[in-house]
């Protein structure tokens, strides 16, 4: 059985196009927890684009479950103040609209030992965002990661059959080498309803992080009842 963690980011980034102070990411994570989310996820990026530091004191303050931090290592004097349970090392490049590759471990060898040392010393468990790629988790086992989550959004974004499969299989490949090498497996980027159901076929993956899909269904399966609600108090002006 694997378990849910959800990504908060989308609600902070509803609130940021008005500037103003709702929907709030620190009461949606509590919903998502009541409807049965085993962790919340949030990215503190280095320009604030949605997550702010009062959002991620606050989540730290509330959820009851298990908070990842998603981030930079630039940005390891925050996690060791707020002391989330889980950090998520990703990279970072100010012009991307998300996160767009895993982390290259591999090719920076020694780059990340500091900052995961420092964060386990803390107490708190690290993960590496990586691609599906034997090379990658190898090198994440020899910095000190507790954890990896592979990066799925190669198969999110396939669209042919054969490309999808291909993709599947890396990360498959990936979280059994991992596994093997006891690293606790995570996977996220561009999961969605469809998309996920051919995960069971990889017991090693432990948790799932999802952030997109959840949040634009949330708006399709809310839209009814929110204007319902507004239509009521409309009809009765
Ligand atoms: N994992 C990481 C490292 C991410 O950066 C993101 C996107 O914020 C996710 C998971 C979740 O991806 P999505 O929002 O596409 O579900």
């Amino acid at each position: 059985m694997a378990l849910l963690s959800v990504n908060v980011d989308h609600i902070a980034t509803i609130r940021e196009a008005r500037g103003i102070d709702e929907p709030d990411p620190v009461l949606a994570a509590g919903i998502a927890e009541l409807a049965g989310a085993e962790g919340i996820i949030c990215h503190l990026r280095m320009d604030r684009r949605h997550i702010k530091d009062r959002d991620l004191s606050l989540l730290k303050e509330v959820v009851k479950t298990k908070l990842n931090l998603e981030m930079a290592p630039e940005l390891v004097d925050i996690a060791l103040e707020v002391k989330p349970d889980v950090v998520t090392l990703v990279p970072e490049r100010r012009e991307e609209l998300t996160t767009e590759g895993g982390l290259d471990v591999a090719g920076n060898k020694g780059e990340y030992k500091g900052v995961t040392n420092r964060l386990k010393e803390a107490g708190i468990s690290v993960s590496f965002f990586i691609d599906p790629d034997p090379d990658q988790i190898r090198e994440s086992l020899n910095e000190g990661a507790d954890i990896i989550e592979i990066n799925t959004r190669e198969y999110s974004e396939a669209r042919t059959e054969s490309d999808i499969q291909r993709d599947f299989e890396k990360i498959k490949e990936a979280a059994k080498l991992a596994s093997r090498l006891k690293l606790r497996v995570h996977a996220g980027h561009g999961l969605n309803y469809v998309n996920i159901k051919r995960f069971s076929s990889i017991p090693e993956i432990k948790e799932y992080s999802i952030g997109h899909s959840i949040i634009a269904r949330t708006v399709m399966v809310g839209l009814d009842q929110a204007v319902r609600q507004m239509a009521q108090l409309v009809s009765q002006l």
